[in-house]
């Protein structure tokens, strides 16, 4: 992290690199036919990673350590990666919070979005601090709270939905955590943060393009002049990397791309219209199955005749091209997805800090644990008259 570097000065480089190249990023892989640029990979490449490489990393590396494992029975049935995450959560948490100051300490965790509220429950014991779940799904809360009561822990479940809270519902003195609540849900949270102040914020984002709106309304004033507009599907960008998974779930979605593709061509040769039209997503058991299966489903999907298998079939090799093309696209496209990243990141950042707080982007799980691996850490300052 460049500690002599304010937050406005590396958005500004990262709002400038996004800008310059723009048509390298903004547009769909899927939706191509041709290579879409006079220059060749390699010399796209050539051309920015010198500019990639002049970059801020406005992200501090992880340092905590959890002062203590937790027993066993408190993390029974969380997946090892998921337990990675909230253990360096919690280690970030405990090392930057106001907990145990003597001065304006924080009574109460409220843990937004908690799903069965895991990162609550092992917060709440470690750091002795009673938490507060919210989440919508009733039946998350009930086995959330069965298992706070099980393990004695001082942990209550409020069944809500966060964006219906009403605007002073935020207790003071409270710390806020939440771990990848998507775009909408942890915008909502800085949002009420914001018109009360006088609180500690741990917000790990993640799925910036799950929001109602269709463009991105930049939330700080420094995002909200930059030239950049972002509709849902280039915002997806941001978080679309594949590091989890393993090889079932790679095959499946490579199997998964091809027969799009196959259908795509399918739909151009008998109807004449070649611009891409997505299909819906579907559940990845259609593609262990037979092409022509998902072939059918999809000419239903679009009211189309479904032909003979042998003309399906002849499109494989050109589906298989086609793959080839957007792969090469989607390689280019990726060398800004973390640059797009920093700069939703930084948005955020800038957007705490005009509303006095003092804001910290700190890394808190290894990335191959999470990908979404950046914690927002916020606490309000108060302003001397
Ligand atoms: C990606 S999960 C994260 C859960 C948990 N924090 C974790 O890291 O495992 C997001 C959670 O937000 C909840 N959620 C979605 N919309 C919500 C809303 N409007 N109000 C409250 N919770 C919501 C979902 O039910 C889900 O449990």
């Amino acid at each position: 992290m460049s500690a002599t570097q304010p937050l406005s000065d590396v958005f500004a480089q990262y709002d400038t690199l996004l800008n310059r190249y723009r048509e390298f990023w903004q547009l769909e892989a899927f939706a191509q036919s041709e290579w879409p640029w006079p220059q060749s990979a390699a010399e796209i490449d050539a051309l920015i990673a010198p500019a990639l490489s002049k970059l801020a990393n406005p992200v501090a590396a992880t340092s905590a350590k959890l002062e203590r494992e937790s027993p066993f029975w408190l993390t029974n049935g969380i997946q090892g990666r998921k337990l990675a995450q909230i253990n360096g959560f919690i280690a970030e948490f405990s090392k930057h919070a106001s907990c145990h100051t003597t001065e304006d300490p924080i009574h109460q965790v409220i843990e937004w979005c908690a799903g069965k509220g895991h990162l609550g429950r092992i917060l709440s014991f470690q750091q002795q601090i009673p938490v507060l779940s919210v989440e919508w799904q009733a039946n998350l809360c009930e086995q959330g709270q069965a298992l706070a009561f099980q393990h004695s822990v001082a942990q209550e479940f409020l069944h809500a939905n966060v964006m219906h809270l009403p605007h002073n519902w935020l207790p003071t003195n409270s710390a806020i955590v939440a771990l990848h609540a998507c775009g909408d849900l942890h915008r909502q949270l800085l949002e009420l943060a914001c018109s009360q102040g006088k609180r500690e914020l741990f917000v790990a984002p993640c799925c910036y393009h799950l929001q109602q709106a269709e463009l991105y309304q930049p939330l700080s004033q420094q995002a909200q002049q930059s030239a950049l507009s972002l509709s849902r599907s280039q915002l997806k960008l941001a978080v679309q990397e594949q590091v989890t998974g393993g090889k079932r779930v790679a095959k499946l979605r490579d199997i998964e791309q091809l027969w799009r593709l196959v259908f795509d061509l399918y739909r151009a040769q008998i109807t004449g219209i070649t611009t891409y039209r997505s299909l819906p997503s579907v559940s990845k058991h259609w593609f262990s199955g037979e092409l022509s299966a998902f072939i059918r489903w999809a000419c239903e999907q679009q009211a189309l005749p479904v032909l003979a298998d042998s003309v399906i079939n002849a499109l494989i090799p050109k589906a298989h091209e086609r793959l080839a093309l957007i792969r090469s696209i989607d390689n280019i496209r990726q060398l800004f997805r973390r640059p797009l990243e920093l700069w939703l990141l930084l948005d955020r950042a800038l957007f705490l800090q005009e509303q006095n707080y003092a804001v910290r982007l700190q890394q808190f799980c290894a990335h191959h644990e999470s990908p979404r691996n950046t914690l927002i850490i916020a606490k309000h300052q108060v302003v001397s008259s």
